[in-house]
């Protein structure tokens, strides 16, 4: 018989997502948006359907938020939001075009009625600048800041949630999210982009997580680091192979999909979809 030493356990998740029938780039507020390259809206949302078929085909429960006029960067569902154990700390956006996003995402947690909703007061991206380890000493929150979010309101999440936050900075404009440079592989570690974080920070993540995977600048470059992982099948994006190559080598199982319309708004897969932690 053959042992098989560290096989990875996928566990159920539930999501978020919104089509991007309303997605182009009218507007540019990250190194990625440029507004005078032509978006197929058609294309998005052929992708963006078979990323959610990919999560409901691995076992997960996908909620669809409708789209919303005016809001061409609402498919970026991660941003809404950041839930742990039953409560959402709500977003409150940096540039004024996303704004009115967070109102929509709160509703959908009022409508549900399961969620300790929290209002923030200080500006942060949900999802895109805060990652959650259950396993990690206890239940431990990543929170980015640098760009978009905050550091003041990771403290805010930190009390919200119960949690501790970890303030990570980011100092390259192309990952102006922590998502887009760092990710959860598991309940209890990580990939990574060390250029993407001050020196101090890259300290912080080498000490905490030894054994994180560490991605170099062309899979972050690729948006591989904005994946969505089950604890053993990672969802990344398809140009992403040398990450892909390292993640098969640890035991996952990449699962790689098409997402070069939605690149264009500076997202990929993570961008796409928030998780939902009841
Ligand atoms: N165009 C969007 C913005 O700049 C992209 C958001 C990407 N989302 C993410 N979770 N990184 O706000």
């Amino acid at each position: 018989m053959v042992i098989v030493k560290d096989e990875r356990m996928s566990r159920k998740r539930t999501y978020l997502m919104c089509p991007p029938e309303r997605f182009t780039v009218a507007y540019a507020i990250n190194p990625w948006m440029d507004t005078s390259a032509p978006v197929d809206v058609e294309l998005a949302l052929k992708q963006w359907q078979l990323l959610r078929e990919t999560l409901a085909r691995l076992g997960h429960t996908v909620h669809v938020l409708p789209a919303q006029d005016g809001l061409p960067d609402m498919v970026y569902a991660a941003n809404g939001a950041f839930t742990v154990d039953g409560t959402a700390f709500g977003a409150r956006f940096r540039y004024p075009q996303r704004t009115a996003e967070a109102a929509a995402h709160r509703a959908f947690y009022e409508e549900q009625g399961t969620w300790a909703y929290v209002e923030p007061t200080e500006i942060n991206e949900g999802e895109g600048d805060f990652a959650y380890l259950p396993d990690a000493y206890g239940g431990m929150i990543l929170a980015g800041y640098g760009f978009r979010t905050e550091a003041v309101a990771h403290s805010h999440a930190q009390e919200a949630l119960g949690r501790p936050a970890i303030s990570l900075q980011l100092v390259d404009p192309r990952f102006y999210h922590l998502d887009v440079a760092l990710a959860a592989l598991d309940d209890g570690n990580i990939a990574y982009y060390p250029g993407a974080f001050s020196a101090g920070s890259q300290r912080i993540l080498a000490q905490l997580f030894p054994d994180a995977l560490l991605a170099d600048e062309a899979d972050a470059l690729a948006f591989g680091l904005n994946l969505v992982s089950d604890g053993r099948n990672v969802v990344l994006n398809a140009e992403a192979t040398g990450l892909a190559a390292k993640l098969t080598a640890a035991g996952y199982t990449p699962v790689l999909v098409e997402l070069s319309e939605l690149k264009k708004g500076g997202g990929s897969v993570k961008c796409c979809v928030a998780e939902l932690r009841p």
